[in-house]
């Protein structure tokens, strides 16, 4: 029978699941399968508007369940902008997204940037300010979806998250 990606083998004391760096040019098939699912599919962002041709050159991370499944993913480009934080809906509420976006910060703050911004979707605004980022200006929208800028100093991120693999850039 197939396993469940939320359950564990009887007896495993090990972490639900891990946030580890990744290439986009190794990953690309599994980070694009989940932000299809997340992005395209659920919220109905337009495909063109989804792969905008700035990934190959963006810092990636892919949380990964106990049993090798892919189940979140996060980007960083390199103007400092944090965004496309996505986790399959049967994994959210779990600390996935709030693991993939410190990774994010501490990577951020360890390539010398001392800020980063993101256009934090108007309904996870919460998810944002508990992660330390303040919103700027006004609402506004994007890919059909209402936004509001939002910003963080990394100076504070020097800690990678607990879910975070300590070994050097993966190449799955
Ligand atoms: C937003 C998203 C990434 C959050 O991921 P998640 O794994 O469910 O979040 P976590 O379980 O790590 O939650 C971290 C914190 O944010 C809060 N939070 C999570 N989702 C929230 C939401 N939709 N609204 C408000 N608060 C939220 C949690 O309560 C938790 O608070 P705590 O730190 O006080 O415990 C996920 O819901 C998602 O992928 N949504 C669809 C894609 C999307 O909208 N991405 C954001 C684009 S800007």
């Amino acid at each position: 029978m197939p396993q469940h990606p939320n359950s564990l083998p009887p007896g495993n004391a090990g972490p639900p699941f891990t946030v580890k760096p990744v290439y986009w040019n190794a990953s690309e098939s599994l980070l694009r399968e989940i932000r299809t699912r997340v992005f395209v599919e659920e919220q109905g962002v337009p495909a063109d508007l989804e792969w905008d041709g700035l990934d190959e050159h963006a810092y990636h991370v892919m949380a990964v369940a106990a049993d090798g499944t892919p189940i979140g993913t996060g980007r960083l480009l390199q103007d400092g902008h944090i965004g496309r934080v996505a986790v399959l809906k049967e994994w959210r509420g779990r600390g996935v997204g709030r693991a993939l976006l410190d990774t994010l910060l501490v990577i951020a703050n360890k390539m010398g940037y001392e800020e980063v911004r993101l256009h934090a979707q108007t309904r996870v605004l919460d998810f944002y300010l508990r992660r330390g980022f303040r919103s700027q200006g006004r609402e506004f929208m994007e890919a059909g979806i209402p936004h509001v800028l939002m910003t963080r100093t990394t100076t504070d991120q020097t800690s990678w998250p607990a879910a975070f693999v300590t070994r050097p850039l993966a190449r799955t």
